[in-house]
């Protein structure tokens, strides 16, 4: 750990902190490193810190071929690797990854937050997962270490998501003079959810955050959810504040303890129509456009468009049998609609996802096989991950399925308007993040209702040409307001204490 430390790039104005990096290297049989990007909500966001800012992003090595590539370079990436970010990669043991990321922040946190436990039987809090929070520390105080080691004074430390929530209160420790600011890229539990963790545990989640200057989430009410669990679970060391003007979304915490002042933000990350228009008219596109069209058969047929990590809250599963419905109450629909459902794989090292992704697969083949006919096949599910290949989803959707249990925006749902050709209409989940920004233009459903969401389905394929473009429209607008540059320019003004529109610091 010493030599690596004496790799710190010192003295960074702008650090950014998250488990998974822009990139993530693949080690081929002959030693050889290749770098791809990463994926996910996360990064996409991220991925729009440009080069004038300067940042240093710290993440974690995740594969044997991240660690090699630690390992030949001390951890500070080629530029050449990272589209010229500058990103230092930390080699925390395996083993202690293993347990911080996949038993606790992907089997623990991610569930609190997306409420995705089956009650009778878990969660279970016993001594294995004692030993596995203890990891869940150690690998926190690692990126505090890495952060307070590579930071100039007074810097902007940016701290991402559910997997470094003690990250703001080790830093703020070690090192009083920066600026930190923790971000949430999921929902936040509700309060009586939240209390399901043991006492200690909560009290820990919320004071790491409230470590720092500002905690910011991606909708006002997981905000709220995040204030109302510091409220029950500190009791009187945490006071609610109003500033005086009344400034819309801000509360303040004060863990009497620290005499220290959180403020909470919001900042709904958008899409970026820029990027994804220019992208999605590549020849690579057209190609897989061509290649659908074929699959899709038949004249004049609608498309039901999904694209998702196979991810528990994503409710696929609920999707498919909603379609199946509708191809049972609505027998017009048939031949006449195809559902092209992408679901690629996430987090196969844990068991409950890989039975999950059976489970999508054996539900798509049983509506073909009911329903199925020589010209049609009414499912057309793809597990391979292939960005070319969804955008040109997007561009063919007439229908977006955006249905999941709990989701912290879910970007998906602000894609496809933006980039679908002849105008899509959504039907979009009230429990998505998005639907703060976009239910108005969409058609709701409760995500636990098949039968609602088929009727919804049946009514988003009956729409009109003219609402289903000015809904699409408004859609598009709605989606792209916060775009990824802003969305982070606007967290790191704010946390300098500068004015977020003229760049300004107040006298
Ligand atoms: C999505 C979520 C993020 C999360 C990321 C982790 O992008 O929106 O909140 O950090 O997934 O995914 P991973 O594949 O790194 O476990």
């Amino acid at each position: 750990m010493v030599s690596e430390r004496s790799a710190v790039q010192a003295g960074a104005e702008v650090l950014v902190a998250s488990n998974r990096g822009p990139v993530s290297y693949g080690l081929e049989e002959d030693g050889t490193l290749t770098a791809k990007r990463g994926g996910g909500g996360l990064v996409s966001g991220l991925s729009a810190i440009g080069p004038e800012t300067d940042a240093v992003w710290v993440c974690a090595a995740l594969g044997e071929g991240d660690r090699e590539a630690v390992r030949r370079t001390g951890g500070v990436l080629e530029p050449g690797d990272t589209g010229g970010q500058r990103v230092r990669m930390l080699d925390i043991p395996a083993e202690v990854h293993a347990a911080a990321y996949n038993s606790i922040a992907n089997s623990v946190l991610w569930f609190v937050h997306h409420m995705l436990y089956q009650t009778p039987l878990e969660p279970v809090f016993d001594a294995e997962f004692r030993t596995q929070w203890a990891a869940y520390e150690t690998y926190n105080a690692a990126f505090a270490d890495a952060l307070a080691e590579g930071a100039a004074p007074g810097a902007a430390v940016l701290v991402q998501d559910y997997h470094l929530a003690l990250v703001p209160g080790m830093l703020r420790e070690r090192r009083p003079d920066l600026r930190i600011a923790h971000f949430s890229h999921t929902p936040w539990a509700p309060a009586e959810y939240f209390a399901m963790l043991p006492d200690d545990i909560q009290r820990k989640l919320t004071l790491g955050i409230l470590g720092a200057d500002r905690a910011n989430f991606l909708t006002r009410r997981w905000a709220e959810n995040f204030v109302a669990c510091a409220e029950t679970g500190l009791g009187g060391q945490c006071e609610r504040v109003r500033p005086e003007d009344g400034a819309p979304g801000i509360v303040a915490l004060v863990p009497e303890r620290k005499a220290h002042t959180t403020w909470i933000g919001v900042h709904g990350l958008g899409a970026d129509a820029r990027f994804l228009r220019e992208r999605a008219h590549r020849p690579d596109v057209e190609e897989r456009m061509a290649a659908l069209r074929t699959e899709i058969g038949g004249p004049g047929r609608r498309t039901i468009v999904r694209v998702d990590r196979t991810e528990l809250s994503k409710n696929i599963v609920r999707g498919l049998l909603a379609y199946q419905q509708l191809l049972a109450d609505r027998p017009e629909w048939r031949e006449r609609v195809v559902h092209l459902a992408f679901a690629y794989p996430s987090r196969q090292d844990l068991a409950v996802y890989r039975d999950y992704t059976a489970e999508v697969q054996r539900v798509a083949e049983a509506i073909n096989a009911e329903y199925g006919t020589a010209g049609w096949q009414p499912v057309l599910l793809h597990v391979k991950d292939d960005f070319a290949r969804s955008l040109a989803a997007y561009r063919l959707a007439d229908v977006a399925l955006v249905n999941p249990i709990r989701d912290g925006m879910n970007l998906v749902a602000k894609e496809i308007p933006v980039v679908s050709d002849a105008g899509c209409a959504l039907v979009l989940s009230r429990e998505a993040g998005a639907h703060e920004e976009l239910g108005a233009h969409a058609l709701t459903v409760n995500p636990y209702d098949v039968v609602g969401t088929a009727e919804a389905l049946h009514e988003a394929l009956s729409m009109d040409d003219g609402e289903r473009a000015a809904r699409t429209e408004r859609l598009a607008a709605a989606a792209t307001a916060l775009p990824p540059a802003r969305w982070f320019l606007d967290q790191l003004r704010e946390l300098r204490g500068e004015d977020a529109q003229e760049g300004t610091r107040p006298a």
